[in-house]
Order: C-alpha cells, then sequence, then structure tokens
C-alpha cells in the first residue's frame, strides 16, 4: 500500500544565510593578494559561474581522476562507511554545491535532516528543492556561509549528532598546518559529531601533473577565468591573453601549485592600485595538497580525532 502524504505535511526546505562579519571584504582580500611580495589570488576566486562550470568539466577529463575514484568509493564501500558513521543523522555537507554527492549517500547514511552549507544560499536552492521532491519526508536546510571563516551554524541545523561531509580532497586547498587547525574547529564546534572525509592520495609525479594540465586544456581555462572574475569583482584589468596558465606537483611539499604566468611585461591597474609584472613572474592561484594515509590520519589525530577509519 502506499502513502500519499497530505499536501500538509509536504516539506520544504529552510534557507539560512549567514552574514559572517569575518570574511573579508574581496576588492580589500584582492588587492592585497596582488601586491603582496609573492602575488597571489585566493582558489575561491575560480568560482565564478563559469569557474563552476569549467570545474565540473574538468571532474569528466580522462586526466582528473579524483571525482570519479571518490565516487567509486562512496559507491562500493556504503555498508562499511555506515557501519562506521552511524545512520539516522544530520548530515552536514560542506560546500555542497549541486548536492549530488550527499544525496547519492542517502540511502545508506539514511539521515534524519541534511544540512547543505555553501558560501551562497543562491546556489542551493535550486539543488535542494530538487533533492526535497525525491526524499519528501526527510527535513533539508540549506546554510549560506564562507565555512572556512565560521563553522558556527545557525540553530535550524539542530542539536541531533551531525556526520560532517568534506568530500573532494578540498581540504587539500589548506595548508597541513590549516587543515589541521579547521578539522580541529570543525570537530569543536560539532560535539558528538564524526567526519565523512574525502582525501587525494599523493601519487606518481606525471599523474598528479597531468591532472592539473590536461591535454584539452580545461584546467588552464579554470585556471585563467579568475583574471576575468577578478576583473569584474576588483575593476582590474588582466589581459587574460598575456597569461599562462602554470601546475606542477612540488614533490618536496606533496602539492600541486597552479599559478598564472607573465608572458610578457604587463601592468595591471584597478581603482587604488596597480602593480608591474615581469614577463615570466607568477600569480599564485591554488595549493592542492596530496597526503598519504598514514599523514593524513596523523593530521587527523593533531586535530583531536581519536578514533579514525580508512
Ligand atoms: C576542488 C580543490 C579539490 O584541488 O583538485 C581541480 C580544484 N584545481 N583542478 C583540486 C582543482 C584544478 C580541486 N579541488
Amino acid at each position: 500500500m502506499t502513502e500519499v502524504p497530505s499536501v500538509t505535511t509536504l516539506k520544504k526546505p529552510l534557507f539560512v544565510q549567514l552574514h559572517d562579519t569575518h570574511s573579508a571584504d574581496p576588492r580589500a582580500e584582492l588587492s592585497a593578494g596582488l601586491l603582496a611580495s609573492m602575488p597571489a589570488i585566493p582558489p575561491k576566486y575560480f568560482y565564478d559561474a563559469l569557474g563552476s562550470r569549467l570545474f565540473d568539466a574538468i571532474t569528466e577529463l580522462p586526466e582528473y581522476y579524483p571525482t570519479r575514484t571518490e565516487a567509486q568509493i562512496l559507491g562500493s564501500h556504503g555498508a562499511e562507511i555506515a557501519t562506521a558513521v552511524g545512520t539516522g543523522r544530520t548530515l552536514v555537507d560542506l560546500g555542497a554545491g549541486n548536492c549530488e554527492k550527499a544525496g547519492r549517500l542517502f540511502a545508506t547514511l539514511q539521515p534524519r535532516r541534511y544540512v547543505a552549507v555553501d558560501i551562497s544560499v543562491e546556489f542551493l536552492r535550486h539543488a535542494l528543492a530538487c533533492l526535497q521532491r525525491e526524499h519528501m519526508a526527510m527535513d533539508m536546510v540549506g546554510v549560506g556561509v564562507d565555512f572556512s571563516q565560521s563553522l558556527q551554524l545557525p540553530a535550524e541545523v539542530g542539536a541531533a549528532p551531525r556526520t560532517l561531509f568534506y568530500p573532494g580532497s578540498s581540504i587539500g586547498n589548506f595548508t597541513p598546518a590549516d587543515a589541521q587547525a579547521f578539522l580541529q574547529r570543525a570537530r569543536e564546534a560539532s560535539p558528538g559529531g564524526n567526519l565523512l572525509i574525502g582525501v587525494d592520495l599523493v601519487k606518481a609525479k606525471p599523474v598528479l601533473d597531468a591532472a592539473y594540465d590536461d591535454a584539452l586544456g580545461v584546467t588552464a581555462a579554470f585556471n585563467l577565468n579568475t583574471l576575468a572574475h577578478v576583473n569584474r569583482l576588483l575593476g582590474s584589468n588582466f589581459a587574460l591573453r598575456q597569461w599562462r596558465h602554470v601546475a606542477f606537483f612540488d614533490e618536496a611539499r606533496s602539492r600541486i601549485e597552479m599559478h598564472l604566468e607573465a608572458r610578457e611585461a604587463v601592468t595591471v591597474r584597478w581603482p587604488g592600485g596597480e602593480r608591474r609584472f615581469a614577463a615570466g613572474e607568477h600569480i599564485h592561484t591554488e595549493n592542492s595538497c596530496k597526503y598519504t594515509v598514514e599523514s593524513f590520519d596523523a593530521l587527523l589525530r593533531r586535530a583531536g580525532y581519536l578514533h579514525t577509519r580508512c
């Protein structure tokens, strides 16, 4: 027999946008980064509307193995994962985006409540509304917050035990010291909580180099697009043709570095500032740290996670 829920019991996702005072004004942050002795643009500026689509395209490239590998792992170890993290909890999805990865875990983790966290609730409205139609009985909350700045979630998230879901090796954008501090704050902000995290492992340099410098040039476009995004936010006049994508695995630091290299001498101007770049000078746009099972386990322990499973 099928039960048809009456109209009044149909659930709707709840949305909360937090305006945290910690996060820097983009113009101040970008201009400070460009004027630094080692010029840099933080990786969060990759993700304007086009950048998010280019990232989705990256995940389909033959060279970019992390996304499909993680999907295989989550798909084939569902039962073990459910045993390790428990079922019926509040699933808190950090950097939820299109909510697809978490949605695929619902059948095994059976969350009582799903909390999608991303920098802006606007990114979450459509995805959560679709997911709610498929899972009509589940409580769903969308939270807009820069969780790299603040992990204090609003009261609407509730007090039930939480599973933090942080997939995609996004943790790799932090340096190991910052990753440890972030994971410690995450643990302290969710008492009784646990963490399901996806971390990319170190592998042979040619495999890593190709994953971040693909033959089609999609990663190059993704990296260069950050300059177009910065032009809109800062009012700067970067000419994309004057810059070249550079990505390499630094074995000593166990990280991919992505840079934009000036093809010629360039002077970039924006309201209130300018910087001259010599030919060959770099703007650092991303680190993607790679771990071993042992090195990440040690990092988790330093962050206070004492029961770990891989
Ligand atoms: C989204 C940060 C996990 O580091 O692999 C992909 C971003 N940069 N290709 C990564 C990225 C270039 C990605 N993360």
